[in-house]
This record gives C-alpha cells, structure tokens and sequence, in this order.
C-alpha cells in the first residue's frame, strides 16, 4: 500500500501552498488532484489578493480586520479574521519572492493596489486580471521544485479511518487505469474547492462539485454555515463566466435600463464597491422591478479608454467579446449576480483542523475556519487559500510528528476494497435515472429557490426536492461500464457529492429565520443578533441532515449596523 506522512487532496492554491509548507517542515507529503494542478478553479479567480501592504497608503492589518468583520456581516470568527489579515503581507511577499509577477505601481515598482468592494483602502494585489493563474503557476513551479509527489487525475473517494476513529488516509480511483488504491496516510489534509456547481450558471469550473466537504459529511464530521452561498454581482449571462469585481474597483458604472448609476440609491457612500450581497441585493431589486435590460444590468467601463482596459482588464475584454458579444472599450456588458463563493465548508480551526476527527484537516475555500462569515469580501478567498493552506500544511506536519513518532498510521487494508464492492454494484445497474437528469433539476432548483433573496416556503419547496433527487439518486445508472477516463462514472460520483451539500445548504437555510450577508430572507428581513449570532453545523445522520450551532467568536468588534 502506498503511504505518504500528509496527503493533500485538491492541488489549486490552498492545496499546493499546504503542501509546501508541509514539506518545509520535514515531512513526506503527496498531493492527490482530480485535474492536472493548474487546471484547478483557483486559476479562475481573477481580481486579486487582499493585504494591508500600506504601500502609498496608511492602510495596515488592523483596518483589514475590521473590514473583513463588517463584510462577513459580524458572524465570522475574529480572532481567525486577525490572523487572516496579520499574516497577508508575508505570504504576498513569499508569492513575490517565488516568483508571481503582480502588477506595479507607476514610478515606485511596489506591488500595486486596487480598489475592491468593502475595504475601506485599496488594498487589493493583482495581476492584470489573472491573479489566481499567475499564483497557481507560481505555487506549481515550487511543488516541481521541491519535487512533491503528484497523483494526477486521481479521484477520492472515502476518507480512511482507524479504530480510534483518526483519519489514516483516503480511497482514491486512479481515472486514467480506473484501478482503485488505498493510500494511507498519518495526516489528510481537504483542500478541494467549492460546490458551486450546485447552482447553474455559475462561476466555478465544472470540477467544483465539493467533493471534500462531502467526504468529511459522510466520515461524520460537520460542515459549518452552508446556508450562506456568495452571488457575484457581475457574471455573464450567457454562461455565469466571471467579470472581476477589478472591473469596479478600476471604476467601471454599474447602468439600469435607463442608463442610471444606480447604486446611489443603494449604497450611497461606496457605490459599485459595496459588499458583493448588497451590490448583488441592489441589482436583483434593479432586474426585479422591470429597470433591468433582458434579465440583467450593465457594467460600463468605457470611460476607464482603451489603455487602461488592455493593460488592467485584458481577459475581461476577451470573455465580453468571445461569450457577449460586446467589446467593452466600445459597450457596456450585460451582467448579474451569478453563484460564485461557498463561505460554508468543513468545521475546522485556524489551525486548519477538524476537531471531531484527529488527523483530518482542511483548508481554503472547502473549509470554514470561518473568516468570510455570512459574506467574503471579495479578494480574500486568493488570501484565504494561501495564509491557511500555509498554515494547516504547518499543523498536519505538526501533527506527523506529535501524534506518531516514528510509527505508522493503522490504515485498514480492505478499505479499497470496499469501495470497490459499491463501484461494481453501480456499474452492474442497468436501470434507473442518469445523472444528468438530476444534476439539472437540481441547479434549477437551487437557482430558483435558493438564490440572493430567499422565502421559507421556496426554501421549503427547495428541500423537498433536493431530498426527493437525494433518494433518487440512490438507484442511478452509469451507461459507461469503462475504466478508462470513465467521465460518466466520475460525474455521477461528482453529482453524489453535490446532493448531500445542497440539503445542507437548503435545511441550514430554512432553519435560519433572518437576513444576515448572502443569506437574505424577505420573509425575515432583519438579522437577528439575539437569536441567530451563531455558526450552524450540519452533520449527517441516518442518512438526515441534523443542525447543530456553535459560538462565534467575537475579540474586538461588536456588530454594528452594516451600511456602505
Ligand atoms: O471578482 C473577482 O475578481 C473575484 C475575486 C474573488 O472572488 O475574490
């Protein structure tokens, strides 16, 4: 059996940072990655990164904190949100130092800053408008360098467990062979990305299906606050492809039908560079109320000219000319809100840790640590991944250490097997639904009813049929018998994992009876500090989701009212 001290699932920023700080502290570390690392979605994320560098500014990581608590609309944790923000300007440093090429300022070379929604300095490091490929290429050449050993198109399936209940490793199906390995492990640490295809359309690649957070959920450990799902207020129509929120913090207008700004109306003091729920709140009620243009608004950078477009936006104009149709030196683009961010994910620690599981850690955007609360600002996620990708691969090796000197994890030998038993009695099955069929009605769904503005009875609505696709999906089909590159098999494993998040997000959103960041209940309109400052924690049992809460942790900042 193939074993490694630490085994990092997911290879995009979080992953590969956690693995180089891993084998910067001594031990052996594998990643494990269902694409090729650098087609992983972090290399989607385009506007930046945040860090109170202070350059030109008198910015610093207080100031950030602060930011990021407001943003997170006072239920993120603030003491995880200090660290977040105190350790920024080291790590963009490090990225520095190993080679990503941010963009800089005129006359100065230093790293230069832009403007980003809710941060009250511009304090957003970027690359032109590529900023999570330039690190993913970036963090790719160290793991080369540092020669970490890469199992390429491997797909996990089970977490592996010990008597005592640690985690000792995963299944995984190696796509290209379609043969099937335990590889054990003393440390496994989740670093798989969002569930954002749980929606359509939406931002995430077609990779993002959650598959780490779902692992953790069916081992028995539980997810945090996945009521709370991130809309980005500029996604093309056509497709949900991403328009940086850099398209804003460069100046572009946000125009209702009637050519009107109207983000006056709605945050007067921060415009277009609001918090992403009250710009995505803004413009729904826009659409809403019959001033959108065919189902969206507009963003017009034409002012920003043609220079600063090719320089600082170039991709942007690529996306708007090849999927709308536009160029943006000459129109505006269509855009709306589209699903973007999971603030929710797998209940862990600053440290990266799961506490109902020794062994098992997580990080960057499958995690909830929680340093987004019920809104990320955006920029943060980029931070996010790498400050506590660092930190968790720093933990799991601390972990290698203290929790085994020198023995070996107790890896059960016929966890494969097992797993391979379930694999054949689904590819044996020649009757039932196809996947497909129920991953659409499920993005319908969760499009529909699940969306920026959310009522009980739809939420309602929404869990009965997510339950029902649940229940369904237990007698689905796999047309192709194949064990290479089986992509009908892969899918339908994906769209298992999509299932049990999309009833956690669903039943923790019925439960929460107020409006709180991305989580905006019109039948509850008002957030409700009294009764609901509190995480919610979704475990599954018998097959049910049950909720659970914990305590947020507040140091500095009492919740005030949050307006821009
Ligand atoms: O708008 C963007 O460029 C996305 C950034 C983020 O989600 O942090």
């Amino acid at each position: 059996m193939r074993t490694h001290d630490v085994v990092v699932v997911g290879a995009g920023l979080a992953g590969m940072r956690a693995a180089i700080a891993a084998h910067e502290a001594g031990v052996d570390v594998a990643l494990v990655t269902k694409v090729h690392p650098v087609r992983s979605h972090s290399g989607a994320a385009q506007g930046g990164i945040n860090a109170a560098l202070g350059n030109e500014t008198e910015d610093n990581p207080d100031n950030h904190t602060f930011d990021t608590v407001k943003g997170a609309d006072y239920i993120g944790d603030q003491d995880a949100i200090e660290t977040l923000c105190h350790r920024a300007p080291e790590e963009i440093y490090k990225l520095e130092h190993w080679g990503a090429v941010f963009s800089r300022q005129e006359g100065t070379g230093k790293i230069a800053q832009r403007p980003f929604g809710g941060a009250g300095f511009p304090r957003t490091c970027y690359a032109a408008d590529l900023t999570g490929l330039v690190i993913l290429h970036t963090l790719y050449t160290v793991c080369v360098k540092y020669d970490i050993p890469t199992y390429e198109e491997w797909f996990v399936t089970e977490l592996v467990t010990d008597s005592s209940g640690n985690c000792t490793g995963v299944v995984a199906y190696d796509m290209i062979h379609g043969t099937i390995e335990t590889i054990g492990a003393k440390s496994v640490v989740l670093a798989t990305g969002g569930a954002g295809r749980v929606y359509r359309p939406s931002t995430n690649a077609h990779a993002s299906t959650g598959d780490g957070m779902s692992l953790a959920l069916r081992a028995g450990v539980p997810l945090k606050d996945m009521e709370f799902m991130q809309f980005h207020p500029t996604t093309l129509k056509s497709n949900g492809v991403l328009v940086t929120e850099g398209a804003r913090g460069e100046g572009g207008y946000l125009l209702n039908k009637d050519g009107e700004r109207f983000m006056s109306k709605y945050a007067p003091n921060k415009l277009e560079l609001a918090s992403r729920d009250v710009v995505s709140r803004a413009e729904a009620t826009e659409i809403n109320e019959g001033r959108g243009v065919d189902g969206c608004v507009l963003i017009d950078l034409r002012h920003l000219g043609r220079d600063r477009i090719m320089e600082r936006l170039p991709q942007i104009r690529e996306l708007a000319i090849a999927f709308a149709g536009v160029d943006p030196i000459d129109e505006p683009i269509p855009i709306r809100p589209g699903a973007h961010y999971h603030m929710g994910g797998v209940h862990v620690d600053s440290w990266g840790a799961a506490p109902h599981m020794p062994g098992l850690f997580a990080a960057g955007e499958c995690a909830c640590v929680s340093v987004h609360g019920a809104n990320r600002l955006g920029g943060n996620s980029l931070l996010e991944a790498v400050v506590f990708g660092a930190r968790t691969g720093e933990a799991a090796a601390r972990h290698v250490q203290e929790a085994y000197n020198g023995k070996g994890p107790e890896v059960p030998g016929d966890a494969a097997a097992q797993f391979e038993a379930k694999l054949r009695a689904l590819l044996e099955r020649d009757k039932g639904p196809r996947q497909a069929e129920i991953r659409d009605e499920l993005a319908d769904t969760m499009q529909e009813k699940v969306g920026v503005f959310r009522t009980g009875a739809q939420l309602e609505e929404a869990r009965q049929t997510v339950h029902a696709l649940r229940e369904k999906f237990k007698g689905v089909v796999v047309d192709d018998k194949g064990q290479t590159f089986n992509q009908d098999l892969i899918t339908t494993l994906e769209t298992g994992y999509l299932l049990d998040l999309a009833e956690c997000m669903v039943t923790g959103a019925v439960a929460r009876t107020e409006s709180r960041g991305a989580h905006s209940r019109l039948d509850f309109p008002e957030r409700d500090d009294e009764t609901w400052m509190k995480h919610t924690l979704s475990y599954l049992e018998d097959d049910e989701i049950r909720l659970d809460y914990s305590e947020v942790t507040v140091t500095k900042f009492q919740p005030q009212v949050r307006s821009y």
